[in-house]
């Protein structure tokens, strides 16, 4: 039958064969793990923060000037007296009227004043109201958004947005 020996070589085999796959499967994870979701990850993240930076202004190649060049000679003096057209819904002290109050909206979330009973779709829609957004909304809501709430016909002078936003934007928030 067996002698010590044998016995002592048979156990240090399993235990050894145990370890090396014990091992190889832990090599096996944490290599995958980096892969997956660790290092790439974070590459495409940044990929995709580097691509909206490079987006901005080349949207509304359709309203003739870049809307880049056009916000940045926007006029805020301008801009308030446009904003005459929103007093009677929006305010700007942090309180609602039939609409949500507007100071600090420019890079707000869309939909994003708590409390206030927006429509599904402005709800729903996620984001910010970057300036650019915010002027292809302001110019048709109904056509940027369908089902909003806000009864207004927009508004079509592109001069007219920049100016607003930027005047929206002097109020900080
Ligand atoms: C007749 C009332 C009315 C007028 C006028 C009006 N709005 Fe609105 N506005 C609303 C309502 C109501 C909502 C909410 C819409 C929804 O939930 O779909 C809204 C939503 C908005 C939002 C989205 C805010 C958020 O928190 O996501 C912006 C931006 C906005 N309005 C800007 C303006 C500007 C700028 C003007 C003037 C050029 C204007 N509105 C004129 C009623 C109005």
């Amino acid at each position: 039958m067996f002698d010590t020996m044998t016995l002592t070589k048979a156990g240090g085999a399993l235990c050894g064969a145990l370890l090396i796959f014990l091992l190889g499967k832990w090599a096996a994870e944490s290599l995958y793990h980096t892969g997956a979701s660790g290092h790439g990850g974070e590459e495409m993240a940044q990929a995709y923060t580097i691509d909206t930076g490079a987006d901005e202004g080349g949207e509304t190649a359709e309203e003739g000037p870049d809307f880049a060049t056009l916000f940045a000679s926007a006029d805020a003096g301008a801009g308030e007296k446009v904003f005459g057209k929103c007093k009677a819904c929006h305010k700007l002290d942090g309180s609602n009227g039939t609409g949500p109050y507007l100071d600090g909206v420019v890079n707000r979330a869309v939909g994003g004043v708590a409390g206030f009973g927006y429509s599904d779709g402005m709800a729903g829609h996620g984001g910010n109201w970057d300036p650019e957004s915010l002027s292809a909304f302001l110019e048709n809501p109904k056509k940027y958004l369908p089902g909003t709430k806000m009864s207004f016909a927009g508004l079509s002078k592109p001069q007219d947005r920049v100016n607003l936003i930027a005047y929206l934007q002097s109020l900080g928030g």
